[in-house]
């Protein structure tokens, strides 16, 4: 396609009609920067054109500037610049927003004198979720048409605003049916024409529009200490009241270059790209031939329930299959309570809630899964277990059914083994809670056919998933390097360092939890019982279940929680046990410093990272980040341990590894020989 095919130009008799036509989102490259302007240009010369209408080809208006190109140097026309320009125009321009106007594209509408927009429009800027201010005039313009305060919410929250939403606040003029879109925006150009142009940046700020902005600024500042695209954003649109608009916009260009600059919005683009990179598995097609329609889920535990409630909220429907009546009573139960609490919570209506159940019949019996497109097994963490289930199900399900296996940790070769139909079976590992969580491992073994596995990436999409395919291992690869970190936090329990160091030191790395607190959380007893069943141990963690510290649950773990608290304390009887233990192993208890805690909590798992890719579990390190994100609340801003590998450089992580092993004899410490090659691994 030529540069110029990236904007049409076509005309309603004295009208321009310049429409965007890049996709797949019409985002803002530098060839549709320079195609824009010369429309612009052009139109506003000629002399048959009385004003000009914005219009764009695809389902979204325009995504915004093309963030593929932040890590480039900026190249003329800046997005400002082209804003800038029409403002010099002597003819109106009016946006026709036919769908999502986005960041960039937001800014480009608000340029335009007025904006119509059909139903399932929107209007947003998003920039804050990639680390950046709005950077084309948005911090300007926006506040001028619907005030300050509501302005900043929307920059803050980067949530856009539906078409009836952005009516009632000012932002769209009018809504038309997608039909009459053009000929509207056409009859309203042809007013302006007449009434004279409405441009926002010749626009003062009304002194009326400040209620609410400093209070509103005050409690975001203090919520968001280290985002400093928040303290931007405030930054901006205060220069608004006072300073002239083009100084102001000045001014927002060189915060917005700055934070474009930053590590943090580097990360935060990276996740952007890898998310959506995810999605593009070699040799499977992104539209299956046979898209699943019905599904059954064995199992109505936590884990099945949640997997069916999921299904459900989508549209499909779900047979969720218990072994007997009351099972599949208890497991409706089990539902019901669930999105009760939604419904109390005021995140679901009643009526929602009857939809959603009805979506889901509650059957005794695997016969019930005869019908479905797709069965996943979500029952017990046992291969005699998962055995039965599979050759029973090999006899029940649809010859063309996909077989899915909920496990965390067993063998799905082996489990696909169990049936005489393997090409269709892989694992899906969803996260708990299962209607939460958007990550989804889907793991296919040798065998898997291509049409098993784009059948099931098109169903976790449906579901507003993010899958992610990876190969068959212990643990897959979120809990494979969960693993390396939890060896890491027994170790330095031993050696010296205590729970609340740990988790503070984690904390302050920018996970929610730490490890400690996350594990008496969830149970001490849960791994207890699974290295007993596979021969492991792990010394401090073994010795809190032996004295029935199971942690939160049993009032006791790593820390203490007294009378059912939540939060635990410190707790001396802990301490004296790790130093039981120490005392027992012969370690020699030392201090820890915080930086030592961090590398050997962080750097062992990136080294398993990359020796996952250099087995091809994983088939890009980005997609490794994807499963630490949406897992395990890896810190967004950090991008994911292999991108924050890169960012601290592979060569400095072996070498601390190396003398991580040294010190403490610890041979599992040695880094993989390959982890520099394996780090950026594409
Ligand atoms: N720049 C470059 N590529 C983009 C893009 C953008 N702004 N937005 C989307 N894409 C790409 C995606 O990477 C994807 O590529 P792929 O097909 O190769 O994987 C493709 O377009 C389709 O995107 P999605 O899969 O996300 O499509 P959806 O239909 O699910 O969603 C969307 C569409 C809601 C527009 C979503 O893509 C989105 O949220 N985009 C980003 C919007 C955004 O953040 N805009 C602000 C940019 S910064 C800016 O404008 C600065 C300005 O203030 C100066």
């Amino acid at each position: 396609m030529s540069a110029m095919d990236v904007v049409k130009v076509g005309r309603q008799d004295d009208v321009a009609v310049v429409t965007l036509n890049n996709a797949p989102v019409n985002a803002l490259s530098h060839a549709v920067r320079s195609a824009l302007q010369a429309a612009f240009h052009e139109a506003d010369r000629d002399d048959a054109i009385r004003a000009i209408v914005l219009a764009a080809n695809g389902k979204v208006f325009c995504a915004g500037a093309d963030i593929s190109e932040f890590d480039q140097p900026p190249r003329a026309p800046l997005l400002p610049d082209l804003l800038a320009f029409m403002d010099t125009l002597a003819k109106p321009v009016v946006a026709a927003v036919g769908g999502a106007a986005l960041g960039g594209g937001c800014e480009l509408a608000l340029a335009c004198d007025a904006r119509i927009a059909t139903p399932s429009a929107g209007f947003g800027l998003p920039e804050v979720k990639l680390g950046l201010l709005p950077g084309a005039g948005g911090t300007q313009r926006l506040p001028r048409l619907i005030g300050a305060a509501a302005a900043l919410e929307m920059m803050t929250g980067g949530e856009p605003r539906k078409a009836e939403e952005a009516l009632a606040l000012g932002i769209a003029d009018r809504i038309a049916t997608p039909q009459d879109l053009l000929a509207e925006a056409a009859a309203l150009a042809r007013q302006v024409a007449g009434e004279g142009r409405r441009r926002l940046s010749a626009r003062g700020m009304d002194a009326g529009a400040l209620p609410g902005f400093e209070e509103k600024a005050a409690v975001l500042v203090n919520k968001h200490e280290d985002a400093d695209e928040i303290a931007a954003i405030i930054a901006s649109i205060r220069n608004s009241f006072g300073t002239d608009f083009a100084a102001a916009c000045r001014e927002e260009q060189a915060l917005f270059q700055k934070l474009r600059q930053g590590a943090r919005s580097k990360a935060l683009r990276y996740a952007f790209f890898a998310e959506r990179r995810s999605a593009h598995v070699e040799g499977v097609s992104p539209k299956p031939e046979k898209p699943i329609e019905t599904v059954a889920v064995i199992g109505g535990g936590t884990m099945g329930s949640g997997i069916a409630m999921s299904f459900a909220n989508a549209g499909f429907p779900v047979t969720l299959i218990e072994t007997d009546e009351e099972g599949a009573a208890r497991a409706q139960e089990r539902v019901g309570a669930t999105y009760d609490i939604s419904v109390r919570r005021g995140s679901l209506s009643a009526e929602d809630k009857t939809q959603r159940m009805a979506r889901i019949s509650f059957k005794a019996g695997l016969d019930h899964a005869a019908g479905a497109d797709l069965v996943i097994e979500a029952a017990f963490e046992d291969m005699g277990v998962k055995r039965d289930i599979f050759g029973r199900l090999d006899a029940v399900a649809r010859p063309d059914a996909v077989l899915a296996t909920n496990t965390s940790y067993l063998d799905v070769e082996a489990i696909a083994g169990f049936t005489a139909r393997p090409q269709q079976v892989l694992g899906m590992h969803f996260f708990s809670p299962a209607n939460v969580m958007r990550l989804v491992e889907v793991v296919r073994t040798g065998k898997t056919s291509p049409e098993a596995l784009a059948r099931t990436l098109a169903a976790a999409r449906a579901l507003g998933k993010l899958p992610v395919v990876v190969g068959v291992c212990h643990g897959f690869v979120g809990n494979r390097m969960l693993a390396r970190r939890s060896e890491q936090v027994d170790r330095m329990l031993l050696e010296g360092a205590t729970p609340a160091q740990i988790d503070a030191v984690l904390t302050r790395f920018g996970f929610r939890m730490g490890p400690c607190a996350m594990g008496d959380m969830a149970g001490l007893d849960i791994s207890w019982r699974m290295r007993k069943a596979t021969g492991r141990r792990a010394p401090v963690a073994d010795a809190l279940c032996e004295a029935g510290r199971f942690g939160q649950k049993t009032g006791a773990g790593y820390y203490a929680y007294p009378q059912g608290a939540r939060q635990g304390v410190e707790d001396p009887e802990a301490l004296k046990l790790m130093e039981a233990v120490s005392a027992r192993e012969g370690v020699a208890r030392r201090i820890l410093d915080d930086q030592e805690v961090l590398e050997r909590l962080v750097y062992p798992m990136i080294d398993e990272g990359a020796r996952i890719l250099a087995e091809g579990i994983a088939a890009r390190a980005s997609d490794i980040d994807v499963i630490w994100l949406h897992g395990y609340n890896w810190p967004r801003g950090l991008g994911g341990p292999m991108h924050y590998a890169g960012e601290v450089g592979p060569d400095l992580i072996a070498e601390r590894l190396d003398a991580y092993a040294e010190q403490t004899g610890d041979a599992s410490l040695r880094p993989f020989e390959r982890l520099g090659e394996m780090v950026g691994k594409k």
